[in-house]
């Protein structure tokens, strides 16, 4: 029976490369994840019904509460929230690979250099995931917490932290383990605290593939080959996943991981000027405007999510389509909102046909053919100092054309800047009218008009 084992968690290491193929689409996703599930039960029951555990009691303890945890956060995180959650759950994946290899290297394991890979990987991205978190979570400032001679001294612990490395390795001093260990989570949170908020998303999709290759050395000092598989797809996955952000917000991992980005820059957060004035409207003024459009182009962001306006968003792009006859188009910015497919999420939730929603390099030439973009809750994703200011944090990242429509709504409850706290000189255009408010709240306004003026 000794071949059950090695097949089970190869046959549970296939589902979870076809869950994540599944969860590739939105049509796939629910099936991914239900793949995935199954591949979990299979890796848990193959572990606890083999001869690696003889004693069901604790694994049993931990797998309740760790569930108990897991469930409680399924119901209970906000959408919103998902990618702070997202955080602290990979600082603990992180967190468990410095558990085993400091419980296998005080059992007398002699796999030195695996584990202090585990280690080393595992406590970067723990405490790592812990700052990402606190950011995201509001418990300290998003901004990027710059200091001089910063990136100098993350050189010198380094080094310090390779040369510890190579003394373990060679002496087997688990004393020196415990240093290594306390060195590499210290650096973990200084390598993480200069990185500003815009850079967040890329630097949790990058802690996680360090888990997962932490999850690898850990698989290799186990001699588990579940581990080894599920670790590199976790890490290869979200190296991809990185290097699809930085290409969508046109930065090079080198300079996020090097930090900066988002940290206050004279002149550049504030060049508007204080005495220009946006143009404001409300709901009835841009009912009559959009019914009597032939092309709208809606552009959800943030707000959207935070007010939780994507079911009226849908009722007010049938009504347009059905009653008035209007092509209505949904732009989609790759990092809108606060987590990668934040946007595709809340609108598959709304039932808006996948046909209907567009990606950037799509539908951006289309706005100059558009009467109307609706901006509902978005804002640096529309913001045109990404193309025209090099001095700007956001210099680079490719954005929505909005302002090519001929009308631009923009629906926000001020002219407060977005997430990366660069001001949006679209507010103050000719063509821009604000509309002023909760996004629900005014969509549902227009709603109400639209049914009126039928
Ligand atoms: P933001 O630029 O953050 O703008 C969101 C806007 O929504 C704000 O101007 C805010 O203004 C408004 N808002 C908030 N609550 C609202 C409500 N209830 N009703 C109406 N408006 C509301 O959002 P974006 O354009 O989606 O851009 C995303 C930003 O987040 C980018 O900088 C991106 O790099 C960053 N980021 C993205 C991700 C991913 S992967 N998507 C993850 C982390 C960070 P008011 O407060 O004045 O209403």
């Amino acid at each position: 029976m000794s071949w059950l084992l090695p097949l089970s968690y190869i046959l549970s290491g296939s589902l979870f490369i076809f869950s994540i193929r599944g969860l590739a689409s939105p049509q796939t996703a629910r099936g991914g994840n239900l793949l995935g599930m199954l591949g979990m039960i299979l890796a848990i029951a193959a572990t606890m019904f083999s001869p690696l555990v003889s004693d069901w009691l604790l694994p049993f303890g931990v797998i309740l509460l760790g569930g108990m945890v897991g469930t409680y956060s399924a119901l209970k995180v906000k959408m919103t929230s998902l990618p702070q959650m997202v955080a602290a759950f990979n600082g603990l994946g992180g967190l468990s690979s410095v558990f085993v290899a400091l419980a296998e290297i005080i059992s007398g394991s002699r796999a030195y250099l695996d584990n202090s890979i585990g280690l080393i990987i595992g406590a970067v991205a723990f405490s790592g995931s812990m700052v990402a978190f606190a950011k995201l979570q509001g418990l300290i400032s998003a901004k990027a917490l710059v200091f001089k001679g910063q990136q100098f001294l993350n050189l010198v612990l380094a080094v310090a932290m390779f040369g510890l490395c190579g003394y373990f390795i060679w002496s087997g001093d688990l004393e020196i383990f415990y240093y290594l260990a306390a060195l590499t989570i210290l650096l973990g949170v200084l390598l993480i605290l200069p990185i500003g908020g815009a850079d967040m998303p890329v630097v949790i999709s990058i802690l996680n593939a360090y888990s997962g290759w932490a999850a690898v050395g850990i698989g290799f000092s186990l001699n588990n080959v579940l581990l080894i598989i599920v670790g590199a797809i976790v890490g290869a996955s979200g190296a991809i996943l990185s290097y699809i952000m930085v290409k969508a917000m046109n930065r090079s991992l080198l300079s996020v991981m090097l930090g900066g980005f988002g940290a206050e820059k004279q002149g550049s957060t504030s060049a508007l000027g204080q005495d220009k004035t946006a143009r404001s409207g409300n709901p009835q003024d841009a009912a009559f405007i959009m019914e009597n459009a032939n092309k709208v182009i809606i552009v959800p962001g943030y707000g959207m999510a935070v007010a939780q306006a994507q079911h009226i968003l849908k009722e007010m792009a049938d009504d347009l389509h059905k009653s008035y006859g209007v092509e209505v188009k949904f732009a989609i910015h790759p990092v809108a909102g606060r987590m990668p497919g934040h946007m595709n999420v809340l609108l598959a939730e709304a039932n808006v046909p996948y046909e209907d929603v567009f990606e950037l390099e799509e539908i951006n030439r289309e706005f100059a053919t558009a009467d109307v973009a609706y901006v509902i809750g978005a804002n640096d994703v529309t913001n045109p100092l990404a193309k025209t200011d090099p001095g700007s944090p956001i210099y680079g990242m490719p954005v929505l054309d909005v302002e090519k429509a001929k009308t631009v709504f923009f629906v926000l409850r001020s002219l407060n800047s977005g997430y990366s706290g660069v001001e949006n000189p679209l507010f103050f255009a000719e063509n821009t009218i604000m509309l002023y408010g909760d996004a629900k709240k005014v969509t549902e306004e227009i709603v109400a008009a639209l049914e009126q003026n039928k």
